[in-house]
């Protein structure tokens, strides 16, 4: 049963921003009463009737989902169903520790009241709600009105006749699952509840129960031809006469007469107009036409039903395999997004509405798939007015019984449930410019029900192209999820038929996202790639507060059975709405401008189609070793401008140009001046150190190693050739050895990957390994202590301590592999623990956010100054972070002291306030032990973060280090 006395799904009539002041509208959100039972049987079956007392009841907030304000468990679960599949049952018994097993089906039963007055009495009486989880029973005064499932659209119910004067009893009965349930199968946390707005429309007797505005260009795009079909219903006891509809655009009336409607039925009138030159719809150029549509009585006119709206004008098409928007090869820049908020569950309210959209537009994200259901309409008409395009899914997945499975598909007794989610996403939305593709679902069903849903879209609306994951056969376009760079380019050059579109790639869980310029640069490359969306936006984190600490809770967290733990928090931005650094490189990869060098001048590259390029104001900047030397506005010679070289004050530094283009005005989503890209060039590298010497450090042999007397102090380095001590000012500076080591934990990315099993055997690989020599040589160059090992992996570690007089040393580590199947290696480099006040960093490197050889193309080089607790990227579940790359020097340390490390070649970095088995225990940030120490990783280099799925794929080999080969790199260590 897909619903009792539902009326027909139809398109927003009046635009969300504008219908709080809609006259016919009133909202009926606020606190409910509510009483919450574990499943049906316990459910206080007769709470409709008008004389059930409910006034001991508790108070809910709708709109709001249950769990989230108190009452039952969230439950996070990917592809397993949360209940014992067993369809249409969704009460079988489940195994006994799963939660649905004690609260089998948890029943939530809400009462409100409505005034209605006399005047409304009058009226034709709608109640709308905008969406509800799973399914739910309504009654008003005691009179059952119906009955609705399908939870993510909207559900409608004609109350006129069960309203009385006064206040009249809204009863409605929710429940957790329902055989819709299987249609709903997405990887999100499970909630339920009213969760979306409840309206009550108050409409005259006769009024629009539709409208679809179409805007179709002519095949030179001179002219748009919008045609308007207005469903005007009669409601009332009476055939009605002469009755206009009017379309206004344009400051002009277009009037479609509708001479009679009989009693209880719905007429259509078509009005068409035509625009001129129409300016097009893009999500670079959103132009909208505002229109709109009134009723009004005649002969007398008096309007009594006005609602406003916009179109836009675009034509959306497959030529062959290509996919164009406007007649252009458009490349979808995209995202996918759970409509999630950590306080409020699946309700997101419009200000974050505006901050994710303002977020992405910042990002230069043009896609947007509202994975995997529909969003409530505001998030619709923000990508209207912004200028994003949306692929629209319909609530459709069914993963529980497998990706592309034909129990669903093939079983026809589901096919009109399947039908009546894609009919619900298409009528609601049609009239949205921002739609450019309908989604039958996500990794649900294959089979003549899909077909079904194909044929429904597709006889709905032409204007747009229909889209499905699981096959081709159902879609215009050609679907591949995940892929490598590699395979992706290998699979666009296969496909022939049809454009190529990856609807989730770069699996953004955790400390992810590398390798996503590799992708852009096979998208750009080939013209039958349509684009591809992240997975995902927002971390699915659900706020929780343990002992006085606030932290986002995942699968799991709340006893929830059964649960995928993290696998939910995969998103760009937090919970909150901070973005990840991951985030920063997606809006670098994704900006619509490009810049190279060429000789001394930079070209600027336009990769949007419908902005010209002196649309955005240029700015460059110059920096000598990391110091701003001179900013100035370029002069523009079409799409070049010269290289500004400024004075070269210093002897030999290293020279670098930064280049931007910004914004040239105010946006809705950013200001002026606003950077929308951005490049940088060295233009003359750094030269990194390579003499050093002087007068060197005496040395003694004592019982715990040979110790070195320099100017400042002692250097003490054990016969296993750590360094132990390091006494300055009579003071020990470390709180841990100076090392070599070459383990880091693994991120999420790695995990599934087996990081671990592979490359384990570094974990403490210097234990298991033995001390071949330990020497000492002197030189006018220094006071030199070698130290030899070889490593059981098959491999001969030299670590050389230069120490000379005046207190600095010099760290050269070399690695010659003697062995030929030595697992990679997670870094390489050496580790150092320094007393827990020293949180001041100050770095020439990449930042200033974190960054991996994978993942650095938008931390600029450059000088930063921060603190220790900005250095670490907290990750909602605890993983490796915060690396910085390309580092030249860093400085660390108290007010007082301060280490400097000087690279003899680019180094990586990562400094924490705990060490890697602090963070290897904890599965949240707050339950990681810190404040011991600093824990300092100096590294010639780091296995990358990784960026394509979290389900094995490993880095790219370019970003990892392969053991078979032989490294060197050197540091410098100076306290100043
Ligand atoms: C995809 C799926 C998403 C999500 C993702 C893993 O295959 O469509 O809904 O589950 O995997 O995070
Ligand atoms: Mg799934």
């Amino acid at each position: 049963m897909l619903g009792i006395n539902k009326l027909p799904y139809h398109a927003t009539l009046q635009l969300p921003s504008k219908q709080k002041k809609h006259k016919e509208i009133k909202s009926l959100d606020g606190e409910w009463m509510f009483h919450w039972s574990p499943n049906p049987e316990e459910r206080p079956v007769l709470f409709y009737q008008d004389d059930y007392d409910v006034s001991g009841w508790d108070k809910i907030n709708v709109p709001g989902n249950w769990q989230m304000q108190g009452y039952g468990t969230p439950i996070y679960t990917n592809i397993s169903y949360p209940f014992q599949r067993n369809r249409p049952s969704v009460t079988s018994e489940p195994p006994q520790d799963w939660t649905a097993y004690e609260n089998r089906n948890p029943v939530g039963s809400y009462v409100t009241f409505i005034d209605i007055d006399k005047n409304m009495l009058g009226k034709n009486l709608i109640l709308h709600f905008g969406g509800v989880h799973s399914a739910f029973y309504v009654w008003l005064n005691g009179q059952k009105v119906g009955y609705s499932q399908n939870s993510m659209s909207p559900a409608e119910f004609d109350i006129t006749p069960y309203a009385l004067e006064g206040l009249n009893k809204l009863a409605v009965e929710v429940y957790r699952w329902s055989d819709g349930s299987y249609l709903e199968d997405q990887d999100m946390w499970r909630l339920s509840g009213i969760f979306r707005s409840v309206q009550l429309w108050v409409r005259p007797l006769v009024h629009v129960a539709d409208y679809h505005v179409t805007a179709v260009p002519n095949a030179d795009f001179s002219k748009a031809h919008v045609t308007a079909d207005i469903a005007v219903c009669n409601t009332g006891k009476q055939e009605v006469k002469d009755i206009k509809a009017v379309l206004k655009i344009e400051g002009k009336m277009k009037e479609g007469f509708l001479r009679s409607i009989a009693a209880g039925d719905t007429t259509h009138v078509k009005i068409t107009y035509s625009i001129d030159k129409p300016r097009l719809w893009s999500a670079e150029k959103p132009n909208l036409y505002p229109f709109s549509i009134e009723l009004k009585t005649t002969p007398v006119e008096e309007v009594f039903e006005h609602f406003d709206n916009h179109l836009g004008v675009k034509r959306v098409e497959c030529v062959g395999e290509v996919f164009k928007i406007n007649g252009k090869n458009v490349k979808l820049r995209g995202v996918n997004r759970h409509d999630h908020h950590p306080r409020t569950g699946r309700y997101v309210d419009d200000a974050t509405y505006e901050q994710d959209l303002r977020l992405m537009k910042q990002a230069n994200i043009n896609f947007l798939r509202t994975s995997h259901y529909p969003d409530r309409e505001y998030l619709y008409e923000l990508c209207d007015r912004w200028g994003i395009y949306v692929m629209d899914e319909a609530n459709q997945e069914s993963h529980g019984y497998g990706y592309a499975n034909e129990e669903m598909g093939h079983d026809l007794a589901w096919q009109q449930a399947h039908v009546d989610r894609a009919e619900s996403l298409v009528k609601r939305d049609f009239n949205h410019p921002c739609v450019i593709l309908w989604s039958l679902g996500n990794e649900g069903g294959i089979g003549p029900n899909i077909q079904a849903m194909y044929d429904t879209v597709c006889r709905l609306d032409s204007t747009r192209l229909p889209f499905y994951d699981c096959h081709p056969r159902y879609s215009a376009l050609h679907d591949f999820g995940y892929p490598t760079p590699d395979v992706l380019k290998a699979e666009a050059e296969k496909e022939s038929e049809k454009p190529l579109i990856a609807r989730e790639y770069a699996h953004a869980m955790g400390n992810s996202m590398g390798n996503l310029q590799e992708y852009w640069d096979v998208i750009y490359a080939d013209s039958s790639i349509a684009g591809a969306a992240v997975w995902d936006w927002v971390d699915q984190g659900i706020e929780k507060i343990s002992k006085g600490v606030k932290y986002y809770a995942y699968g799991g967290d709340f006893g929830d059975q059964p649960n995928d733990g993290p696998f939910c928090i995969n998103g760009l931005i937090g919970p909150d709405r901070k973005p990840h650094p991951h985030y920063y490189e997606v809006q670098y990869v994704y900006q619509p401008i490009a810049f190279e060098q060429e000789g001394d001048s930079i070209r600027i590259i336009n990769r949007d189609f419908f902005t010209d390029l002196n649309e955005y104001d240029y700015y460059c900047e110059v920096y000598y070793n990391g110091e701003l030397v001179s900013g100035n506005i370029p002069i523009l010679y079409g799409d070049k401008f010269g290289i500004p070289y400024p004075y070269y004050p210093y002897n030999e530094p290293e020279l670098i140009l930064n280049v931007y283009a910004r914004l040239h005005q105010d946006t809705p989503w950013a200001q002026e001046g606003f950077t929308i890209a951005r490049e940088q060039f060295i233009l003359k590298p750094e030269e990194f150190w390579s003499a050093f010497g002087d007068t060197p450090a005496t040395v003694q042999k004592t019982g715990k190693g040979l110790v070195a007397y320099t100017d400042r102090g002692t250097v003490t380095i054990d016969s296993s050739g750590k360094l132990i001590s390091w006494m300055v000012d009579g003071e020990e500076r470390l709180s841990g050895p100076l090392e070599p080591y070459f383990w880091k934990p693994e991120n999420d990315n790695q995990h599934a990957a087996h990081f671990a099993e592979h490359s384990g055997i570094w974990r403490d690989i210097a234990a298991k390994s033995t001390s071949k020599s330990f020497r000492t040589e002197a030189s006018d160059k220094g006071l030199k202590i070698i130290s030899e090992t070889t490593l059981s992996v098959g491999a001969v570690l030299t670590v050389t301590y230069t120490i000379i007089q005046d207190g600095r040393i010099k760290v050269d580590m070399d690695y010659r592999p003697t062995a030929t199947d030595i697992p990679l290696l997670p870094k390489f480099g050496m580790r150092l623990r320094l007393p827990a006040d020293y949180t001041n960093i100050e770095y020439y490197g990449r930042g200033p956010w974190e960054n991996y050889p994978d993942r650095k193309r938008s931390a600029f080089v450059g000088r930063y100054q921060t603190s220790l607790s900005e250095f670490e990227t907290e990750y909602i579940h605890p993983q490796d972070n915060g690396c910085r790359t390309d580092v030249r020097w860093l400085k660390i340390g108290t007010d007082k002291k301060t280490l400097r490390i000087d690279g003899l070649q680019p180094l990586c970095i990562r400094a924490w306030d705990y060490g890697e088995e602090d963070l290897e225990a904890a599965s949240h940030p707050h339950e990681i032990k810190r404040g011991r120490f600093v824990n300092l990783n100096i590294d010639q280099n780091v296995h990358g973060v990784g960026g394509v799925d979290t389900w094995g794929q490993p880095t790219l080999p370019q970003y990892t280090i392969d053991g078979n080969k032989p490294y060197h790199y050197a540091i410098l260590l100076d306290w100043i």
